[in-house]
């Protein structure tokens, strides 16, 4: 059996959480394989509204295996509060939920970390979500880091020698912090954290494939976030792309199946960093206050633009993406005019490839086509796509050379439209 692979290949945000949630009845399988609690995934259906972190996006559909996987980050004080949230409201986890003992540990001294170093850049910050997520994958990368297995190895050694270090770097900073509730909450999340199950990912993966099961990969942020091919420095600190599901996961390459990719029929951006096609006027404001865009963990607001084909094209070529998912259409439903950023302005030269750098300097070049002027919110098939829409869906197909199987036109899990092209 292959692997599929369901990615944002924008700035994050593109709506993962409710499409993973729609895909899952088609698997037996759903694996995190990247990031952390940086990660808001919403997902809503039978008017309740959830938001997870760090849990797998499958866990509301039956009895499927979900798994953290090597590649992520996970705080034990932030997974009890969201596995708690789940049980009370009647979602049980227990039996279903894997963890990766290579899952690195963000320790409590990791968010003081996050914050020490931001305040430090000043007005060069990133805008992290303050979760630790950048602190953690160094210590990881640098030899350092705690691991979920190592709960159950010399935890208390290890735990202390990593924040003791943690400490020096802290002091060296001049950081003034309490880590008291901090780490008590950290501490009850590590205890509580025993009672599940830890596995070895990568052989469990492996077997489960081997006995003919199919895995849904779920990413976390967007690959203009990622750590090699995003807006560097203003990215996070894993490989969100593809390849990211092969190492954070023990999945070999010729194993990838389908790569969705997702994307919203506008664009957004949360935190700092360059965003070329970001509006500052009426309709940025618009597309914000119809799109609801404030950050799923963070409530901070969403920078709101057009469609970047230029960074889209990018992203289908690092991904390998197979099939696209639009999201978010409605939002667009009552505008006159839609634009596309089709290339960039770069010192007076027009280019249609992402460069090297877009922190300065580069300016959005649009193509302009007509609203649908439609309320797609209560479609269920693509019969009834008004022409435009359909002119809208096609010019992205031509652009990014990849057919759009998926169209959402509204956050219910329901609200959800497959498109039946072909092959
Ligand atoms: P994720 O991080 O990629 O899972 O996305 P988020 O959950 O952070 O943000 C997507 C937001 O858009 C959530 O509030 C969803 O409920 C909402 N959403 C998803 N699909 C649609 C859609 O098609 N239309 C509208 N209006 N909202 C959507
Ligand atoms: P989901 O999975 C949107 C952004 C932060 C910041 C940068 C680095 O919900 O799409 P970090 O805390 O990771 O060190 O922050 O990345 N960021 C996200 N933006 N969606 C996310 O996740 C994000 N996770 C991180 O805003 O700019
Ligand atoms: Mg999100």
């Amino acid at each position: 059996m292959k692997v599929d692979v369901l990615l944002g290949l924008q700035w994050g945000d593109e709506g993962k959480g409710k499409v993973v949630d729609v895909l899952t009845p088609k698997y037996d399988v759903v694996a995190r394989f990247q990031g952390g609690p940086n990660a808001g995934h919403t997902l809503e259906f039978e008017g309740q509204k959830y938001v997870l972190r760090s849990i797998p996006s499958g866990i509301f559909q039956g009895n499927k295996v979900n798994i953290i996987g090597n590649g992520v980050v996970l705080d034990p004080a932030l997974f009890k509060a969201e596995a708690e949230a789940l049980e009370a409201s009647g979602h049980p986890l227990k039996e279903r939920l894997h963890i990766s003992k290579k899952a690195h540990l963000i320790l409590p001294t990791h968010r003081i970390l996050d914050a020490a170093y931001e305040a430090a850049k000043g007005d060069a910050k990133v805008g992290t979500t303050g979760k630790g997520i950048g602190p953690t994958y160094t210590d990881k990368v640098s030899r350092n880091g705690v691991r979920v297995g190592d709960i159950l190895h010399n935890f208390e050694q290890k735990y202390a020698a990593a924040k003791a270090r943690h400490e020096q770097i802290l002091k060296s900073l001049n950081y003034e912090y309490d880590l008291t509730e901090l780490e008590k909450a950290w501490l009850e999340g590590i205890e509580y954290l025993k009672q599940f199950h830890f596995v070895d990912s990568e052989h469990e993966i492996n077997n489960l494939l081997k006995d003919g099961k199919s895995v849904l990969c779920e990413g976390a942020q967007g690959t203009m976030l990622d750590i090699d091919f995003g807006s560097y420095p203003f990215v996070t600190s894993s490989n969100t792309v593809c390849a990211g599901a092969c190492t954070g996961l023990g999945v070999a390459p010729n194993r990838i199946g389908e790569v969705y990719g997702i994307f919203k029929a506008y664009c957004t951006r949360v935190g700092a960093g360059p965003f070329p096609s970001e509006l500052f006027d009426e309709t940025g404001d618009k597309i914000g206050a119809l799109g609801h865009e404030f950050g799923a963990v963070t409530g901070r607001k969403r920078r709101c633009g057009w469609i970047d084909l230029v960074a889209l094209k990018y992203s289908v070529m690092v991904n390998g993406v197979t099939r696209l998912i639009m999201m978010k259409s409605d939002v667009l439903d009552t505008f006159d005019t839609i634009k596309a950023c089709v290339a960039y302005k770069v010192n007076g030269e027009e280019i249609d490839y992402f460069p090297y750098d877009i922190t300065e300097g580069v300016e959005p070049v649009y193509a302009e086509l007509p609203g649908w002027k439609t309320d797609m919110t209560k479609m269920q098939s693509e019969d009834e796509f008004p022409e435009e829409f359909n002119a809208y869906l096609t010019f992205l197909e031509e652009q990014l050379g990849v057919q759009i199987k998926i169209v959402s036109v509204g956050p219910d899990r329901a609200q959800t439209i497959e498109r039946y092209t072909e092959e």
